[in-house]
């Protein structure tokens, strides 16, 4: 019988540097895009695709994740004296109901596919989702990992979310070779992390969403270290390859580079024109502005 994706594993424990000082004593993860953290929008985005159990890989200092993911007693009990019931429901909100919260400590950064790996024993024989937080999705409806899951329901393989970037910046992600198809879909063929804009085998970048069989877990205990010097959860799929079809999916909607300080700026103006109390002013705003730049 065939298992449904219900876990996804966020790996949380990189350092953020490019986002420093912001990120010396806060996680990445927990930068806001309007009035949310990142990781919650990755949560969110799990929850809308069905998944009920959120495995996280942290390290030290990334402790307000997991209080970010806890009720907040203290909080809810002062709002629900004052009657503020507007914005108790914001922050029961963080919390999905019948949804699993665990966490695991990477003690070395050793990289993604290490990172990934150390989800196994909570994930055994399932396939799983991966979500990167600094990149987000935004397609007004249901969700990136909703639509790969839907075509994971379909092919029974794994599927990575990809779409075409700047031949210039191949350098800065997985790159995938498929063969042409009119599909929004299609088997790859290679992949390689991180190539050189002269290596590299077309300009389809894997962005920060994986469903993958269980069988990656094999393929990650024999990874040696790649790019970066890094075990690189690209090198494990390229190994599954061998044995099993694994997807690319040009994903419905925009993503936001939320790794980079400008990608990070521009999904908060984005998002910001999309939010319902703020888009009329803000737009306004942005008019005005317009005209003194
Ligand atoms: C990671 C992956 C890379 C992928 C990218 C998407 O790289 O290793 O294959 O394309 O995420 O954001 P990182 O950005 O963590 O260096």
């Amino acid at each position: 019988m065939s298992k449904k994706v219900t876990k996804a594993v966020f790996p949380v424990a990189g350092l953020g540097t490019r986002f420093l000082p912001a990120t010396k004593a806060i996680a990445k993860e927990m930068l806001t895009v309007v009035d949310k953290p990142l990781i919650q929008y990755a949560v969110e985005e799990a929850v809308a695709a069905g998944i009920d159990t959120m495995i996280f890989i942290t390290s030290r200092s990334k402790n307000a994740i997991m209080d970010h993911f806890d009720k907040a007693y203290e909080l809810e009990t002062e709002l629900e004296a004052k009657n503020k019931t507007e914005l108790l429901k914001i922050l029961k909100d963080t919390v999905p109901p019948n949804v699993s919260f665990v966490f695991i400590r990477q003690a070395e950064a050793l990289g993604l596919g290490h990172a990934v790996s150390c989800a196994r024993p909570v994930i055994g024989d399932e396939p799983f989702a991966v979500l990167l937080a600094d990149d987000m999705v935004e397609d007004g409806e249901r969700g990136c990992m909703a639509q790969m899951v839907a075509l994971y329901n379909e092919k029974q393989s794994s599927v990575l979310g990809v779409e075409r970037v700047n031949p210039a910046d191949t350098g800065s992600y997985g790159i995938v070779k498929t063969p042409d198809t009119a599909e929004k879909y299609a088997p790859i063929e290679v992949i390689v992390e991180k190539p050189k804009p002269a290596d590299a085998p077309s300009n389809l970048a894997v962005v920060g969403r994986y469903i993958l069989t269980p069988a990656i877990f094999d393929k990650l205990e024999h990874t040696g270290r790649g790019a970066g010097g890094e075990i690189q959860l690209t090198d494990g799929i390229a190994d599954l390859l061998k044995d099993e079809t694994v997807l690319a999916y040009e994903f419905e909607g925009t993503r936001y580079d939320c790794g980079s300080k400008l990608g990070f700026l521009i999904a908060n103006v984005e998002l910001a024109l999309l939010h319902p109390e703020l888009k009329d002013d803000f737009s306004a705003y942005l008019k005005e502005l317009n005209k003194k730049i």
